[in-house]
Protein backbone atom coordinates (compact mmCIF):
# COMPACT_ATOMS: atom_id res chain seq x y z
CA UNK A 1 0.00 0.00 0.00
CA UNK A 2 1.53 3.24 -1.36
CA UNK A 3 0.72 6.62 -1.93
CA UNK A 4 1.88 6.92 -5.61
CA UNK A 5 2.28 10.87 -6.48
CA UNK A 6 -1.38 11.31 -7.42
CA UNK A 7 -2.20 12.11 -11.11
CA UNK A 8 -4.01 15.01 -12.29
CA UNK A 9 -7.24 14.02 -13.84
CA UNK A 10 -7.21 15.73 -17.96
CA UNK A 11 -9.33 17.92 -18.85
CA UNK A 12 -12.32 16.23 -20.24
CA UNK A 13 -12.48 15.56 -23.78
CA UNK A 14 -9.00 14.91 -23.51
CA UNK A 15 -7.67 11.89 -25.54
CA UNK A 16 -6.23 9.03 -23.22
CA UNK A 17 -4.65 5.99 -24.50
CA UNK A 18 -5.85 2.57 -22.46
CA UNK A 19 -2.29 2.48 -20.54
CA UNK A 20 -2.98 6.18 -19.50
CA UNK A 21 -6.20 5.41 -18.35
CA UNK A 22 -5.29 2.36 -16.31
CA UNK A 23 -2.67 4.61 -14.79
CA UNK A 24 -5.13 7.38 -13.53
CA UNK A 25 -7.75 4.56 -12.73
CA UNK A 26 -4.41 3.10 -10.20
CA UNK A 27 -3.54 6.77 -8.93
CA UNK A 28 -7.17 7.34 -8.47
CA UNK A 29 -7.63 3.84 -6.49
CA UNK A 30 -4.72 5.07 -3.59
CA UNK A 31 -6.54 7.78 -2.99
CA UNK A 32 -9.10 5.31 -0.88
CA UNK A 33 -5.78 4.42 1.43
CA UNK A 34 -7.26 4.98 4.61
CA UNK A 35 -10.75 4.07 4.50
CA UNK A 36 -11.59 0.85 2.15
CA UNK A 37 -10.23 -1.93 5.14
CA UNK A 38 -11.04 -4.62 4.35
CA UNK A 39 -12.54 -4.32 0.73
CA UNK A 40 -9.88 -3.20 -1.93
CA UNK A 41 -8.41 -0.23 -3.50
CA UNK A 42 -10.35 0.29 -6.50
CA UNK A 43 -10.01 2.81 -9.32
CA UNK A 44 -11.99 3.41 -12.34
CA UNK A 45 -12.10 6.14 -15.31
CA UNK A 46 -14.27 6.29 -18.05
CA UNK A 47 -13.06 7.15 -22.03
CA UNK A 48 -15.86 8.43 -24.45
CA UNK A 49 -16.18 6.57 -27.51
CA UNK A 50 -13.84 8.14 -29.24
CA UNK A 51 -11.13 7.53 -26.40
CA UNK A 52 -11.51 10.90 -24.77
CA UNK A 53 -11.70 11.33 -21.03
CA UNK A 54 -15.23 11.71 -19.45
CA UNK A 55 -14.91 11.09 -15.48
CA UNK A 56 -12.80 9.16 -12.86
CA UNK A 57 -13.83 7.73 -9.36
CA UNK A 58 -12.37 5.31 -6.21
CA UNK A 59 -13.77 3.51 -3.97
CA UNK A 60 -13.81 5.73 -1.17
CA UNK A 61 -14.86 4.28 2.15
CA UNK A 62 -15.94 0.58 3.04
CA UNK A 63 -19.84 0.34 2.75
CA UNK A 64 -19.45 2.92 0.28
CA UNK A 65 -19.99 2.97 -3.22
CA UNK A 66 -17.45 1.23 -5.53
CA UNK A 67 -15.52 2.73 -8.04
CA UNK A 68 -17.37 2.35 -11.40
CA UNK A 69 -20.38 3.85 -9.63
CA UNK A 70 -18.47 6.88 -8.44
CA UNK A 71 -16.90 7.76 -11.99
CA UNK A 72 -20.34 6.80 -13.55
CA UNK A 73 -22.56 8.74 -11.29
CA UNK A 74 -22.69 12.31 -13.39
CA UNK A 75 -22.69 11.13 -16.83
CA UNK A 76 -25.73 10.66 -19.04
CA UNK A 77 -26.58 7.70 -21.00
CA UNK A 78 -25.98 10.04 -24.08
CA UNK A 79 -22.37 10.39 -22.94
CA UNK A 80 -21.92 6.67 -22.12
CA UNK A 81 -23.05 5.76 -25.50
CA UNK A 82 -20.15 3.58 -27.01
CA UNK A 83 -18.18 4.11 -24.07
CA UNK A 84 -15.05 2.55 -22.50
CA UNK A 85 -14.83 1.84 -18.70
CA UNK A 86 -11.44 1.18 -17.36
CA UNK A 87 -11.36 -0.36 -13.63
CA UNK A 88 -8.46 -1.61 -11.93
CA UNK A 89 -10.65 -4.43 -10.26
CA UNK A 90 -13.42 -6.74 -12.10
CA UNK A 91 -16.48 -5.15 -11.57
CA UNK A 92 -18.46 -7.37 -8.80
CA UNK A 93 -21.24 -9.53 -9.96
CA UNK A 94 -22.64 -9.85 -6.04
CA UNK A 95 -24.80 -8.04 -3.84
CA UNK A 96 -22.66 -7.08 -0.92
CA UNK A 97 -23.23 -4.13 0.70
CA UNK A 98 -23.92 -2.36 -2.33
CA UNK A 99 -25.55 -2.95 -5.59
CA UNK A 100 -23.52 -5.22 -8.45
CA UNK A 101 -21.06 -3.11 -10.27
CA UNK A 102 -21.18 -5.58 -13.38
CA UNK A 103 -25.58 -5.63 -13.50
CA UNK A 104 -25.16 -1.70 -12.95
CA UNK A 105 -23.03 -1.30 -15.98
CA UNK A 106 -25.32 -3.65 -17.96
CA UNK A 107 -27.66 -1.53 -18.36
CA UNK A 108 -25.84 1.04 -19.55
CA UNK A 109 -25.02 2.13 -23.29
CA UNK A 110 -21.39 1.23 -22.60
CA UNK A 111 -19.60 -0.75 -25.63
CA UNK A 112 -16.13 -1.98 -23.47
CA UNK A 113 -15.14 -2.39 -19.96
CA UNK A 114 -11.90 -3.05 -19.24
CA UNK A 115 -10.16 -4.43 -16.13
CA UNK A 116 -6.97 -4.87 -14.48
CA UNK A 117 -7.65 -8.05 -12.23
CA UNK A 118 -9.62 -10.97 -12.12
CA UNK A 119 -11.52 -10.67 -8.42
CA UNK A 120 -9.97 -13.30 -6.62
CA UNK A 121 -12.97 -13.57 -4.31
CA UNK A 122 -15.37 -16.77 -5.60
CA UNK A 123 -18.41 -14.53 -5.40
CA UNK A 124 -16.97 -12.44 -8.08
CA UNK A 125 -14.16 -14.53 -10.02
CA UNK A 126 -15.19 -14.21 -13.60
CA UNK A 127 -19.06 -13.51 -12.95
CA UNK A 128 -18.65 -10.05 -13.46
CA UNK A 129 -17.47 -10.55 -16.88
CA UNK A 130 -19.98 -12.83 -18.01
CA UNK A 131 -23.04 -10.44 -16.82
CA UNK A 132 -21.12 -7.59 -19.28
CA UNK A 133 -20.56 -10.41 -22.04
CA UNK A 134 -24.02 -11.49 -21.64
CA UNK A 135 -25.27 -7.71 -22.47
CA UNK A 136 -23.37 -7.14 -25.63
CA UNK A 137 -20.88 -5.33 -23.59
CA UNK A 138 -16.69 -6.07 -24.71
CA UNK A 139 -15.15 -7.09 -21.33
CA UNK A 140 -11.76 -8.25 -20.64
CA UNK A 141 -8.57 -8.29 -18.70
CA UNK A 142 -6.12 -5.37 -19.25
CA UNK A 143 -3.46 -5.79 -21.63
CA UNK A 144 -1.16 -3.56 -23.18
CA UNK A 145 0.70 -3.82 -26.65
CA UNK A 146 3.82 -2.19 -25.09
CA UNK A 147 5.40 -5.78 -23.13
CA UNK A 148 7.78 -3.30 -20.49
CA UNK A 149 4.37 -1.38 -19.84
CA UNK A 150 2.17 -4.46 -19.85
CA UNK A 151 4.65 -5.91 -17.48
CA UNK A 152 4.83 -2.95 -14.81
CA UNK A 153 1.29 -2.41 -14.64
CA UNK A 154 0.39 -5.70 -13.97
CA UNK A 155 2.69 -5.22 -11.07
CA UNK A 156 0.97 -1.91 -10.06
CA UNK A 157 -2.24 -3.26 -10.50
CA UNK A 158 -1.35 -6.28 -7.76
CA UNK A 159 0.28 -3.58 -5.20
CA UNK A 160 -2.50 -1.43 -5.16
CA UNK A 161 -4.71 -4.30 -3.65
CA UNK A 162 -1.95 -6.50 -2.09
CA UNK A 163 -3.47 -6.31 1.23
CA UNK A 164 -6.88 -7.95 0.04
CA UNK A 165 -5.20 -10.16 -2.23
CA UNK A 166 -2.73 -11.73 0.38
CA UNK A 167 -6.29 -11.94 2.73
CA UNK A 168 -8.37 -13.53 -0.07
CA UNK A 169 -5.18 -16.21 -1.58
CA UNK A 170 -3.87 -17.06 1.85
CA UNK A 171 -6.41 -16.35 4.52
CA UNK A 172 -3.64 -14.07 6.60
CA UNK A 173 -3.09 -10.86 7.45
CA UNK A 174 -0.86 -8.75 5.58
CA UNK A 175 1.99 -7.53 7.22
CA UNK A 176 4.46 -4.63 6.16
CA UNK A 177 7.02 -3.59 8.32
CA UNK A 178 7.94 0.17 8.63
CA UNK A 179 11.91 1.28 10.03
CA UNK A 180 13.40 4.66 10.19
CA UNK A 181 17.66 3.73 10.08
CA UNK A 182 20.46 5.59 9.76
CA UNK A 183 22.61 5.20 6.47
CA UNK A 184 24.49 2.00 8.72
CA UNK A 185 21.63 0.52 9.31
CA UNK A 186 21.11 1.46 12.98
CA UNK A 187 17.12 1.97 14.73
CA UNK A 188 18.06 3.37 17.79
CA UNK A 189 21.19 3.97 20.37
CA UNK A 190 22.61 1.61 23.16
CA UNK A 191 20.66 3.76 25.44
CA UNK A 192 17.37 3.55 23.65
CA UNK A 193 17.20 7.25 22.31
CA UNK A 194 15.67 6.55 18.50
CA UNK A 195 13.78 10.12 18.58
CA UNK A 196 14.52 11.21 16.00
CA UNK A 197 15.74 9.45 13.01
CA UNK A 198 14.32 11.21 10.09
CA UNK A 199 12.86 14.47 9.02
CA UNK A 200 9.34 16.14 9.59
CA UNK A 201 8.44 14.76 5.69
CA UNK A 202 9.05 11.11 6.10
CA UNK A 203 7.34 11.25 9.67
CA UNK A 204 4.41 12.97 7.84
CA UNK A 205 4.58 10.20 5.26
CA UNK A 206 4.80 7.60 8.23
CA UNK A 207 0.86 8.99 9.37
CA UNK A 208 -0.38 8.51 6.14
CA UNK A 209 1.10 5.04 5.77
CA UNK A 210 -0.44 4.20 9.62
CA UNK A 211 -4.07 4.90 8.34
CA UNK A 212 -3.64 2.69 5.47
CA UNK A 213 -3.56 -0.82 7.54
CA UNK A 214 -5.47 -2.05 10.06
CA UNK A 215 -3.78 -1.70 13.06
CA UNK A 216 0.21 -0.28 13.98
CA UNK A 217 2.09 -3.84 15.98
CA UNK A 218 4.90 -2.75 18.40
CA UNK A 219 7.28 -4.86 20.79
CA UNK A 220 6.98 -4.26 24.79
CA UNK A 221 10.88 -2.11 24.42
CA UNK A 222 9.13 0.27 22.31
CA UNK A 223 6.60 1.51 24.95
CA UNK A 224 8.75 1.23 27.27
CA UNK A 225 11.69 3.32 25.83
CA UNK A 226 9.06 5.59 24.04
CA UNK A 227 5.92 6.09 25.70
CA UNK A 228 4.70 6.26 22.17
CA UNK A 229 1.09 7.71 21.25
CA UNK A 230 1.11 5.16 17.82
CA UNK A 231 -1.95 7.52 17.17
CA UNK A 232 -2.40 8.85 13.52
CA UNK A 233 -1.65 12.51 13.15
CA UNK A 234 -1.83 13.74 9.74
CA UNK A 235 -3.48 17.04 8.69
CA UNK A 236 -5.56 15.46 5.71
CA UNK A 237 -6.41 12.12 7.50
CA UNK A 238 -8.74 11.73 10.32
CA UNK A 239 -9.33 8.03 11.86
CA UNK A 240 -8.46 5.88 15.23
CA UNK A 241 -7.05 3.35 14.64
CA UNK A 242 -5.77 0.40 16.42
CA UNK A 243 -2.74 -0.96 18.40
CA UNK A 244 -0.80 -4.27 18.81
CA UNK A 245 1.50 -4.83 21.87
CA UNK A 246 3.77 -7.40 21.19
CA UNK A 247 4.48 -8.38 25.30
CA UNK A 248 4.48 -11.89 25.97
CA UNK A 249 5.31 -12.03 29.94
CA UNK A 250 2.83 -9.23 30.59
CA UNK A 251 5.29 -6.87 31.65
CA UNK A 252 3.99 -3.64 30.69
CA UNK A 253 0.66 -4.85 30.87
CA UNK A 254 -0.09 -3.87 34.66
CA UNK A 255 1.35 -0.84 34.25
CA UNK A 256 -1.24 -0.35 31.07
CA UNK A 257 -3.26 3.10 32.69
CA UNK A 258 0.25 4.97 32.74
CA UNK A 259 0.92 4.51 29.46
CA UNK A 260 0.13 7.16 27.01
CA UNK A 261 -1.37 4.78 24.81
CA UNK A 262 -4.20 3.82 27.65
CA UNK A 263 -5.22 7.76 27.12
CA UNK A 264 -5.04 8.46 23.56
CA UNK A 265 -7.17 5.18 22.45
CA UNK A 266 -10.18 3.29 23.53
CA UNK A 267 -9.59 0.01 25.19
CA UNK A 268 -11.58 -1.67 22.93
CA UNK A 269 -8.70 -0.31 20.34
CA UNK A 270 -5.64 -2.08 21.85
CA UNK A 271 -4.48 -5.56 21.38
CA UNK A 272 -2.34 -6.86 24.05
CA UNK A 273 -0.64 -9.58 23.19
CA UNK A 274 0.96 -12.29 25.80
CA UNK A 275 1.83 -16.07 26.32
CA UNK A 276 -1.13 -18.38 26.38
CA UNK A 277 0.67 -20.27 29.22
CA UNK A 278 0.10 -17.27 31.55
CA UNK A 279 -3.67 -16.90 30.71
CA UNK A 280 -5.41 -17.53 33.60
CA UNK A 281 -2.70 -15.32 35.96
CA UNK A 282 -3.03 -12.80 33.91
CA UNK A 283 -6.87 -12.72 33.75
CA UNK A 284 -6.86 -13.00 37.12
CA UNK A 285 -4.86 -10.12 37.79
CA UNK A 286 -6.12 -7.93 34.71
CA UNK A 287 -9.68 -7.98 36.67
CA UNK A 288 -7.75 -5.47 39.40
CA UNK A 289 -6.77 -3.02 37.07
CA UNK A 290 -8.64 0.25 36.50
CA UNK A 291 -8.53 0.01 32.94
CA UNK A 292 -7.22 -2.81 30.89
CA UNK A 293 -7.11 -3.24 26.74
CA UNK A 294 -8.07 -6.57 25.19
CA UNK A 295 -6.11 -9.42 25.55
CA UNK A 296 -4.66 -12.13 22.99
CA UNK A 297 -3.34 -15.73 24.49
CA UNK A 298 -0.53 -16.64 22.00
CA UNK A 299 0.95 -20.11 21.51
CA UNK A 300 4.84 -20.13 22.61
CA UNK A 301 8.26 -21.29 20.97
CA UNK A 302 10.26 -23.62 22.36
CA UNK A 303 12.35 -20.57 23.65
CA UNK A 304 9.23 -19.47 25.34
CA UNK A 305 8.78 -16.49 22.64
CA UNK A 306 5.47 -15.76 20.94
CA UNK A 307 4.97 -17.67 18.15
CA UNK A 308 4.15 -14.91 15.76
CA UNK A 309 2.67 -17.28 12.93
CA UNK A 310 -0.13 -17.71 15.71
CA UNK A 311 -0.27 -13.91 17.08
CA UNK A 312 -0.65 -13.27 13.13
CA UNK A 313 -3.60 -16.19 12.95
CA UNK A 314 -5.08 -14.71 15.70
CA UNK A 315 -5.68 -10.50 14.66
CA UNK A 316 -6.82 -12.20 10.99
CA UNK A 317 -10.13 -13.59 13.67
CA UNK A 318 -10.09 -10.47 14.92
CA UNK A 319 -10.99 -8.89 11.94
CA UNK A 320 -7.64 -7.32 11.41
CA UNK A 321 -6.56 -7.75 7.80
CA UNK A 322 -3.26 -5.64 7.74
CA UNK A 323 -0.97 -4.51 10.16
CA UNK A 324 2.18 -2.37 10.07
CA UNK A 325 5.02 -3.59 12.20
CA UNK A 326 6.66 -0.41 13.58
CA UNK A 327 9.60 -1.65 15.67
CA UNK A 328 11.30 -1.79 17.87
CA UNK A 329 14.65 -3.73 16.88
CA UNK A 330 14.00 -7.05 17.99
CA UNK A 331 10.58 -7.17 17.03
CA UNK A 332 11.20 -5.53 13.54
CA UNK A 333 13.72 -8.24 13.50
CA UNK A 334 11.35 -11.47 14.50
CA UNK A 335 9.40 -10.89 12.33
CA UNK A 336 11.89 -10.46 9.48
CA UNK A 337 13.76 -13.87 10.14
CA UNK A 338 10.18 -15.69 10.53
CA UNK A 339 9.69 -15.20 6.85
CA UNK A 340 6.17 -12.53 7.89
CA UNK A 341 7.05 -9.70 6.44
CA UNK A 342 5.15 -8.95 3.35
CA UNK A 343 6.48 -5.20 2.24
CA UNK A 344 8.98 -3.02 3.91
CA UNK A 345 9.14 0.28 4.05
CA UNK A 346 13.15 1.40 4.91
CA UNK A 347 13.37 4.95 5.54
CA UNK A 348 17.15 5.96 5.55
CA UNK A 349 18.50 9.24 7.02
CA UNK A 350 21.84 10.62 5.90
CA UNK A 351 23.26 10.13 9.52
CA UNK A 352 25.92 7.64 10.79
CA UNK A 353 24.95 6.12 14.57
CA UNK A 354 27.36 3.92 14.59
CA UNK A 355 27.24 0.04 15.39
CA UNK A 356 29.30 -0.31 18.70
CA UNK A 357 26.07 -1.42 20.87
CA UNK A 358 23.42 0.47 18.54
CA UNK A 359 20.30 -1.17 17.61
CA UNK A 360 19.88 -2.68 14.44
CA UNK A 361 16.42 -3.87 13.19
CA UNK A 362 18.17 -7.44 11.62
CA UNK A 363 19.95 -8.29 14.90
CA UNK A 364 18.11 -11.92 15.00
CA UNK A 365 18.37 -12.61 10.94
CA UNK A 366 20.92 -14.68 10.05
CA UNK A 367 22.22 -15.43 6.56
CA UNK A 368 24.88 -18.04 5.80
CA UNK A 369 25.60 -17.48 2.48
CA UNK A 370 24.55 -15.17 -0.32
CA UNK A 371 22.47 -16.88 -2.29
CA UNK A 372 19.87 -16.69 0.67
CA UNK A 373 20.00 -12.68 0.83
CA UNK A 374 16.08 -11.72 1.18
CA UNK A 375 15.32 -9.87 -2.32
CA UNK A 376 13.24 -6.63 -2.11
CA UNK A 377 10.79 -7.49 -4.95
CA UNK A 378 9.68 -4.75 -7.24
CA UNK A 379 11.38 -1.96 -4.89
CA UNK A 380 11.02 1.76 -5.87
CA UNK A 381 12.69 4.50 -4.23
CA UNK A 382 10.92 8.08 -2.61
CA UNK A 383 12.97 11.02 -0.95
CA UNK A 384 11.35 12.90 2.05
CA UNK A 385 12.87 15.94 2.17
CA UNK A 386 16.67 14.90 3.52
CA UNK A 387 15.40 11.04 3.66
CA UNK A 388 15.57 7.96 1.13
CA UNK A 389 13.12 5.63 1.35
CA UNK A 390 12.97 2.31 -0.36
CA UNK A 391 9.47 0.26 -0.35
CA UNK A 392 8.86 -3.31 -2.26
CA UNK A 393 7.73 -6.55 -1.95
CA UNK A 394 9.52 -9.53 0.41
CA UNK A 395 6.38 -12.32 0.29
N1 LIG B 1 13.99 3.60 14.28
C1 LIG B 1 12.80 3.04 14.31
O1 LIG B 1 12.11 2.93 13.29
C2 LIG B 1 12.26 2.55 15.61
C3 LIG B 1 10.93 2.15 15.69
C4 LIG B 1 10.45 1.68 16.91
C5 LIG B 1 11.30 1.62 18.00
N2 LIG B 1 12.56 2.04 17.90
C6 LIG B 1 13.49 1.94 19.03
O2 LIG B 1 13.74 0.57 19.25
C7 LIG B 1 14.01 0.38 20.62
C8 LIG B 1 13.19 -0.77 21.11
O3 LIG B 1 13.61 -1.92 20.43
P1 LIG B 1 13.82 -3.25 21.23
O4 LIG B 1 14.41 -4.25 20.32
O5 LIG B 1 14.56 -2.93 22.47
O6 LIG B 1 12.35 -3.60 21.69
P2 LIG B 1 11.03 -4.00 20.87
O7 LIG B 1 11.34 -4.71 19.63
O8 LIG B 1 10.12 -2.86 20.84
O9 LIG B 1 10.42 -5.02 21.91
C9 LIG B 1 11.13 -6.17 22.18
C10 LIG B 1 10.37 -6.96 23.19
O10 LIG B 1 9.10 -7.29 22.64
C11 LIG B 1 8.81 -8.58 23.00
N3 LIG B 1 8.80 -9.39 21.79
C12 LIG B 1 9.17 -9.13 20.54
N4 LIG B 1 9.03 -10.18 19.74
C13 LIG B 1 8.53 -11.12 20.50
C14 LIG B 1 8.15 -12.43 20.28
N5 LIG B 1 8.23 -13.02 19.11
N6 LIG B 1 7.68 -13.12 21.33
C15 LIG B 1 7.58 -12.57 22.53
N7 LIG B 1 7.92 -11.33 22.82
C16 LIG B 1 8.39 -10.62 21.81
C17 LIG B 1 9.92 -9.08 23.90
O11 LIG B 1 9.56 -8.85 25.22
P3 LIG B 1 10.11 -9.79 26.39
O12 LIG B 1 11.57 -9.51 26.46
O13 LIG B 1 9.35 -9.37 27.57
O14 LIG B 1 9.82 -11.19 25.99
C18 LIG B 1 11.07 -8.23 23.48
O15 LIG B 1 12.03 -8.05 24.47
C19 LIG B 1 13.69 1.65 21.33
O16 LIG B 1 14.91 2.28 21.61
C20 LIG B 1 12.91 2.44 20.33
O17 LIG B 1 13.13 3.81 20.48
C21 LIG B 1 13.08 2.49 16.73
Amino acid sequence: MDQIQSLQRPVKGTPMSLDQAMELAISEAYQGGPKVSPNPLVGSVVLDSEGRFLAAGHHEFYGGPHAEVNALKNLSNEDLKGAHVIVTLEPCAHEGKTPSCAKMIAKLPVKRVTFGLIDPNPLVAGQGAEILRKAGIEADVYESSDLKIDQEMRIRLEEVCEAFLWNFRHKKTFVALKMASSLDGQVALKSGESQWITGSESREYVHYLRSCYDGLLVGKGTIEFDNPSLNIRHPKIQKDNKVIVVDGEADLLYKFSQLKLSEVHGTENIFWCVAEDLKEEVEKKVKELPKAPRLVFVKTNVGGDLNLEDLLAQLYTQGLRSVLVEGGALTASSFVQKGLVNRIYMFQAPIIMGSGGSKSWTETVRIQEMKDKIFIQHPRYLTFGGDFMITGRIL
